[in-house]
């Protein structure tokens, strides 16, 4: 196996909790698709290549614990309405759908294939991927055939909105069997939208517990655009992660940092649909984990980009750059359940951003300018 040293590395962030959290003047050691060594400059070791990074800083990989990509068209126009005063709804999902239906196997994976590489090269290393516009047997299934080309964290969103003409009840039976069960074999995890105009908690938490009996893990979209049950329901689930959280009441707040379920922030919807911010700084300060996320889909967010995102979560959410970057890697890992990325440490992947500034606090400093200079996964630029 050939190893690399990245030498002169200005501010190396690890979050290594066995280790130091932020090296100055620092190297690591690469090899194969793992990180070998970190430490100091001067005593690094010996390795069969070198890359002189002159000073940058390096941070882990972005892990993007939540976007929608397997879809086709855009709603371009409802943004622009948005923009004029209207308000966000979950039934402009279904101009998606169909949409995504009339698209063919070939079109939906050149999308998402676009959509990934624009990721990387903003920093992005590991993409959780959910299904959600197909909302039939068929373009469920093929919908998480497409994002599973493109990673192994793939999530079946069945239960996005009922379609058009059907009864609920008869679409969660629907999700619950012959979906699910032509779903399962390409998903990883099992979400829901328990939202108004979605599902409720009831039937939120009949779907998960269907997906759990099928070996799904569960996740949950919750809290966006109401303060319904469905942060409760994920804290009583014991779920890894539970995403938007941006209408939580106090008893919401103690259930997250009792049960240890982390608070996925989408910071990018709020932007994009003019809602007020979750407060992140009250959520860190009351004990609860929060990790941030895209949530990149053609409605309430259309952004690739994790150093948006960051951006975002330190000026409207209340978090040091510091906190923001965490959020976006070691807690993004956590919430898709993963120890092996959103660390710099040996044994960990070699998944990281050579940023062209010489600290990680620039990715907030500098919204909206290309600083990733580097992406690297598994050990390759
Ligand atoms: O996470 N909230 C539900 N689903 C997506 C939005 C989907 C859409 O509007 O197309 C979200 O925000
Ligand atoms: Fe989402």
């Amino acid at each position: 196996m050939t190893s690399t040293l990245l030498t002169n590395i200005g501010e190396l962030t690890t979050h290594d909790p066995a280790g130091a959290e932020v090296l100055h003047q620092a190297a690591l050691v690469v090899e194969g698709a793992r990180v070998a060594w970190v430490g100091h400059l001067a005593d690094a070791p010996a390795a069969d290549a070198q890359v002189d990074l002159a000073g940058r800083a390096v941070v882990p990989g972005f892990v993007d614990s939540h976007s929608h990509l397997v879809f086709a068209g855009d709603r371009a126009e409802e943004f622009a309405a948005r923009m004029a005063g209207q308000a966000y709804a979950a039934g402009g999902i279904r101009t998606t759908v169909a949409a995504t239906r009339g698209a063919s196997d070939e079109q939906l994976t050149a999308r998402v294939g676009s959509l990934v590489a624009e990721m990387r090269g903003q920093g992005t290393t590991t993409v959780e991927i959910k299904s959600g516009y197909g909302l039939s047997v068929h373009d469920e299934a093929r919908s998480l055939a497409v994002a599973r080309q493109f990673t192994e964290e793939t999530t079946f969103l069945g239960a996005h909105v009922v379609p058009e003409g059907t009864a609920v009840e008869d679409y969660v039976a629907l999700v619950t069997g012959p979906m699910l069960e032509a779903a399962a074999p390409h998903a990883r995890w099992i979400d829901v939208f328990c939202e108004e105009g979605a599902f409720d908690g009831d039937q939120a938490r009949t779907v998960l517990e269907a997906g759990r009996a099928a070996g799904l893990l569960p996740r949950l979209h919750a809290n966006q655009l109401t303060a319904g049950p469905g942060v409760c329901l994920a804290a009583e689930l014991g779920l890894h992660a539970v995403d938007h959280c941006t209408h939580l009441s106090a008893a919401d707040v103690d259930a997250l940092r009792d049960s240890g379920t982390i608070a996925t922030l989408l910071p990018g919807v709020e932007f994009s649909t003019r809602q007020p911010y979750p407060d992140a700084r009250a959520l860190l300060d009351a004990g609860v984990r929060v990790a941030i996320a895209s949530d990149c889909n053609p409605g309430s967010c259309f952004t690739s980009s994790i150093p948006f995102c960051i951006a975002l979560a330190v000026r409207e959410m209340g978090m040091t750059p510091a906190e923001a970057l965490r959020a976006a890697t070691a807690t993004g890992a956590a919430a898709l359940g993963r120890d092996d990325v959103g660390v710099l440490a040996p044994g960990k992947r070699a998944d990281l951003v050579v940023l062209d500034a010489p600290s990680h606090v620039h990715l907030a400093y500098r919204p909206g300018t290309p600083i990733v200079a580097q992406t690297w996964v598994g050990g390759r630029p």
